[in-house]
């Protein structure tokens, strides 16, 4: 059980891209902690997002940190592009890096906060010997590549079991979760161990984004 964070992050993925500035804005008026960026590359995942010039006119309108999720083959090409157009935060596929540890050291060198994210069939067990370096993990609990799919249920066991992990190596790394979060499974996710909470559908397809927003982190 941990108390002490209760983030989100909300995913620019689910916003109006024809009016990104007007969502950023609302992000930054709201009770939101971070800007989740999603960055895909058609090979790790089967889908196209975008890339470091769109990150670059985002980091001009945000005012919270961005936390830049890579779902990109050899992310080692491209760390200090993402530094340089503004990343505070990157977070990188376990299943992605042939050499994961030199890839954390080499984003936490270039002045980022470093992070390894785990796909849901990716067992947690993987990280014994990376979560001394890491800042944060992230727990996929959809298969990554696109928004607005259904929360895999077997993610609460992987939370629990790297609670118990960062406990006993390193208590100050970050937990958090991404993929079908909503107001409905917010508060079990915090109480089982997340900090940060990633929401795209959930807060942009809402009525009321904001309001979603303090939903979400139970205000
Ligand atoms: C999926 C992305 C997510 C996505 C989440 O591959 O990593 O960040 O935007 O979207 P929702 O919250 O709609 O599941
Ligand atoms: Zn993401």
């Amino acid at each position: 059980m941990n108390q002490k964070n209760k983030m989100i992050s909300p995913s620019l993925l689910s916003a109006d891209f024809a009016n990104l500035q007007r969502d950023i804005e609302m992000v930054n008026r709201s009770e939101a902690d971070w800007f989740h960026v999603d960055v895909m590359d058609g090979v790790f995942v089967p889908n196209i997002s975008f890339g470091q010039p769109v990150i670059k006119f985002i980091k001009k309108y945000a005012q919270k940190p961005l936390d830049v999720h890579l779902m990109i083959m050899d992310p080692d090409r491209y760390i200090d592009s993402f530094k340089q157009v503004g990343a505070d935060i990157l977070t990188v596929h376990y299943e992605a890096c042939t050499h994961l540890h030199r890839t954390i050291a080499h984003i936490k060198e270039s002045g980022m906060k470093a992070g390894a994210v785990l796909n849901p069939h990716t067992p947690v067990a993987l990280l014994e010997d990376i979560i001394q370096d890491c800042d944060l993990v992230l727990l996929m609990s959809v298969n990554p590549g696109f928004g607005g799919q259904k929360y895999i249920e077997n993610t609460y066991s992987k939370i629990e079991q790297l609670d118990s992990m960062r406990q006993r190596k390193n208590p100050s790394c970050l937990i958090e979760i991404d993929g079908g979060v909503c107001i409905d499974n917010a508060q079990k996710l915090y109480t089982t161990g997340a900090d940060v909470l990633v929401a795209g559908s959930a807060v942009f397809g809402s009525a009321n984004p904001m309001d979603a927003i303090r939903k979400i982190k139970g205000l």
